[in-house]
């Protein structure tokens, strides 16, 4: 397996990202976890170092341990990561004054000296190769060793390498999607490292499973169940690992959609046959929700409640140790973020990180190190539907957050029923894997309208459906008139309670997805 070093770039997470395409194993880890006895027992067949913020020349700045230049692998330093190994190594790093700070696109050539080594390493042979800068200070002499083997007008030593040990060291970002040719260093770098890129999902998901059978050992395990895709895949490979040790609770506060609590149920129960807690506490949740028109105010109270009945519910398993979660990798990276700075909350997002400490679990985090896209892989190898793997996500609020104003159990069944027309309508006409995510939400207001020979005086909605690749940014998607005309004769007909159907066509940002 390869290491990557954080020192905490924005974009470590990208290298990891770009070593899984190349089906090798990698885990990255923040430089203070890498000590002597840390790299003895990891044992990597190739480290990186990541860039980072800091400056080498400041006193305390992240440094590896002197033991990773003795182990004999091969070493990438990238940005942050090369001016350490430069100046550990006995090279210079100056200070970056503003003439040679760069940040942005700029082209790497050749060197003189090594016109051809860079053929089919990095260039393709046009002679230049674009790359993305982003650096304050750089190197100034490097190390014994060493040599250029590619240049850019404003930096010297853009791509060097100590070839006998097997040290490479880049001033730029090979790993975003600005660097084009990125990939065909990385692969390059891994190949001398003699990873043959045969890790697959397959060798993962055993790997898996053998880790949590030794962390767990004989113990119990709880594993909070949402129905999406993380926790699933989390509950189903734990399973696979431990049997019945494992009990699933899922917390179903009423604010689902159509027939979703029940497929739930039905899945895990009884096709998986995992042992499921179905917590129906819907009246506790539309209960306390009465009245609540502020959204926030919607959200806390959701949370909340969701921790105390999944507290009530697992204090029943007895002998409970460990409490499982469905945490992805840009999770991971989001809570130790080195980037910091004060951000304003836009909206509480649903959040269950202080259960295990209230409730003295440890926890259990099998897809730490993955992406999105590699978790719906590792679902497929576990055997869950493509239906249900590819289903788009849906907020932990649920409902309540698509029901703008008071939530009633009257305007919960409308939506209900006008989100199973509308989704119905996307699967049919074959858009559904192209929109990140689509739903209806209803609106605090009846307008007037006519059908038949009659007046009548009901709901509004507005149909929701949008791109994305992360959720942070969207764009609302162009369906055809004829599309939006037909679905709204749709829901008019078939939803009783509606009688004007909008389609929002906001993107994010301004707008966020959901409406509250
Ligand atoms: P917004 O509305 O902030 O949503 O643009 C971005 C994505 O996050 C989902 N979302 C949530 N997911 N708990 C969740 O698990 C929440 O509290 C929550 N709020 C929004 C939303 O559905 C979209 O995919």
């Amino acid at each position: 397996r390869l290491l990557i070093i954080d020192f905490g770039s924005q974009v470590t997470q990208l290298i990891a990202r770009r070593l899984r395409e190349l089906n090798v194993y990698c885990e990255i880890h923040p430089y203070q976890n890498v000590t002597d006895a840390f790299l003895e027992e990891f044992s990597p067949r190739a480290i990186i170092f990541s860039g980072g913020p800091d400056s080498v020349m400041r006193e305390g700045s992240p440094r590896p341990p002197a033991r990773a230049y003795d182990l004999g692998v091969p070493i990438l330093g990238i940005c942050y990561g090369q001016q350490v190994m430069m100046h550990d190594l006995g090279g210079k790093v100056e200070a970056g004054e503003h003439a040679t700070a760069e940040f942005g696109r700029a082209w790497v050539s050749p060197s003189e000296a090594r016109p051809d080594f860079l053929n089919g390493w990095f260039l393709d042979g046009s002679g230049r190769e674009q790359v993305w800068m982003s650096h304050g200070d750089h190197v100034s002499e490097i190390a014994p060793g060493f040599q250029v083997l590619g240049t850019s007008p404003g930096a010297p030593f853009a791509i060097t390498a100590d070839l006998d040990r097997q040290f490479f060291a880049v001033q730029f970002h090979p790993e975003v999607h600005h660097t084009p040719n990125g990939k065909t260093l990385y692969e390059n770098f891994i190949r001398l490292a003699g990873f043959t890129g045969d890790w697959t999902m397959d060798a993962y998901r055993d790997e898996a499973i053998r880790l949590i059978r030794d962390q767990v050992s004989d113990k119990k395990v709880i594993c909070g169940l949402s129905g999406g895709v993380d926790s699933s895949v989390a509950a189903v490979l734990i399973h696979e690992a431990i049997g019945d040790q494992l009990t699933c609770v899922f917390v179903d506060h009423g604010l689902l959609r159509q027939n979703e609590a029940d497929e739930v149920v039905t899945m895990f129960r009884d096709h998986y046959n995992i042992p499921l807690i179905h917590a129906d506490e819907a009246e506790l949740f539309l209960g306390e929700l009465d009245g609540v028109s502020d959204p926030e105010t919607k959200r806390k109270i959701i949370g909340r409640l969701f921790i105390d009945v999944f507290q009530k519910y697992a204090s029943d398993i007895e002998g409970a140790e460990f409490l499982a979660q469905g945490t992805l990798y840009p999770d991971v990276i989001e809570s130790v973020s080195f980037s910091g700075g004060p951000s304003v909350t836009i909206k509480s997002h649903h959040n269950v990180g202080g259960l295990p400490e209230k409730m003295g679990l440890k926890l259990v985090e099998p897809l730490r190190e993955l992406f999105k896209d590699e978790v719906r892989a590792l679902g497929r190898e576990l055997g869950l539907p493509d239906s249900f793997i590819g289903r788009h996500p849906f907020p932990g609020p649920g409902l309540a957050i698509r029901c703008p104003g008071e939530i009633t159990r009257e305007k919960l069944a409308i939506l209900r029923k006008a989100d199973a027309v509308f989704i119905d309508q996307i699967r049919k006409h074959g858009l559904y894997d192209d929109i990140w995510q689509a739903f209806v939400a209803i609106l605090p207001v009846r307008t007037v309208g006519v059908m038949g020979d009659g007046r009548t005086y009901d709901f509004a909605c507005a149909l929701r459906a949008v791109t994305s690749v992360d959720g942070m940014t969207a764009d609302y998607y162009p369906f055809s008139h004829d599309f939006l005309g037909e679905t709204a004769t749709r829901i008019i007909n078939e939803v009783r309670g509606i009688n004007r159907v909008t389609y929002d066509v906001t993107s994010k940002p301004p707008g966020t997805i959901e409406w509250e």
